[in-house]
């Protein structure tokens, strides 16, 4: 039951004391935001010059390995908490093969980055096949062009070890594949990384809105989509808490949910079951709406990133993946 702490009616309640100074403001703001408990996603890309514009990002760049490290040192210049790296391979196949490569693009950027980083930022990765497979499907395929759950599980695992090896501090499944958070930590624990970290993307729906990232990521599936593995939108509640409780069982040390703005609700209730740490990713389309509505000038861009972002805590994470983190660090401190 709440607490009624509110008797008297108007006037002599009067909601808008509270509200009249900015140092009043301030003073009772019950959410606020931190640069440590950002995250950044990256971009890094294989075989590039310099580093290429998204064109459905504005801002948002493929890296080479060079300004990827600059990119990260100015991150964590700027207090952001941790980046999760994204890898675009020059060369991709059926099974990914660049993924659990040692010298696959992500690997390499990560021994660069983590050896002149130190501890000034947590350097994490994103732990999936789609960046790396033909076909842009997040896992093997059966013959009748399905994605194997269980076959794709050796595959994430095999990649995860990869990832510790090159220096990864914390591993993010991104798949939604049964069984992979269990696969990956045994495989972990199996190599000598048993204190590495999984932050589960556990309740990971179907979105729209992940659209600008396949341009970033040069991932989007060749046929089909991805319905048969990421959440329906639409599709039970309790879905989201069971992904979630699963994870946490098969050993998540963290758990996340995505998108972020349009899923507050499933936010809100898996903060409410767990006591772990809660992410939620502010993903690419929600990133580039605000861009988009704001170069055109119909929104005030900088108070409608921050609104977001308010409203993305308030509702229960206490880590968030933005590609504004640099930004939002910079103008926090
Ligand atoms: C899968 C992955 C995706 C995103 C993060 N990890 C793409 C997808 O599931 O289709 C999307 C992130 C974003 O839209 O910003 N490796």
């Amino acid at each position: 039951m709440r607490p009624v702490t509110e008797t008297a009616p108007f006037p002599a309640a009067r909601p808008r004391r509270l509200r009249r100074t900015a140092g009043l403001r301030r003073l009772v703001a019950g959410t606020r935001l931190h640069p440590a408990e950002l995250i950044l996603p990256m971009f890094v890309k294989e075989g590039i010059a310099g580093p290429q514009p998204v064109g459905s990002m504005p801002g948002v760049v493929q890296h080479t390995r060079e300004s990827l490290r600059k990119a990260a040192h100015e991150a964590a210049e700027a207090g952001v908490g941790g980046i999760i790296l994204f890898g675009v391979p020059e060369q991709k196949d059926a099974r990914g093969s660049a993924a659990d490569d040692p010298e696959g693009i992500v690997q390499v950027a990560l021994r660069d980055l983590v050896s002149d980083i130190g501890d000034s930022l947590v350097v994490m990765t994103d732990t999936c096949l789609d960046e790396y497979t033909d076909h842009g499907h997040c896992g093997l395929l059966t013959e009748s062009g399905e994605v194997d759950n269980d076959a794709t599980l050796e595959r994430y695992a095999s990649a995860a070890v990869a990832q510790a090896e090159a220096g990864s501090q914390v591993i993010a499944p991104s798949g939604m594949m049964d069984g992979q958070v269990g696969a990956i930590r045994e495989a972990l624990d199996a190599n000598g990384f048993a204190e590495i970290p999984i932050l589960a993307y556990s309740a990971k729906y179907a979105s729209a809105f992940y659209g600008p990232f396949r341009d970033a990521a040069e991932c989007a599936p060749q046929f089909g989509d991805r319905s048969a593995y990421q959440q329906d939108p639409a599709g039970p509640v309790g879905e989201a808490l069971r992904e979630v409780r699963l994870d946490l069982a098969e050993g998540a040390d963290a758990v996340m949910v995505k998108p972020a703005l349009a899923y507050l609700d499933i936010l809100r209730q898996v903060r409410d079951l767990v006591e772990v740490p809660v992410a939620a990713y502010q993903v690419s389309g929600e990133y580039a709406m605000i861009e988009a509505a704001a170069a055109n000038g119909w929104i005030d861009r900088d108070r409608a990133i921050m609104e977001s972002l308010i409203a993305i805590r308030r509702a229960g994470a206490d880590l968030i993946l933005t590609y504004w983190a640099t930004e939002v660090a910079r103008r926090l401190s």
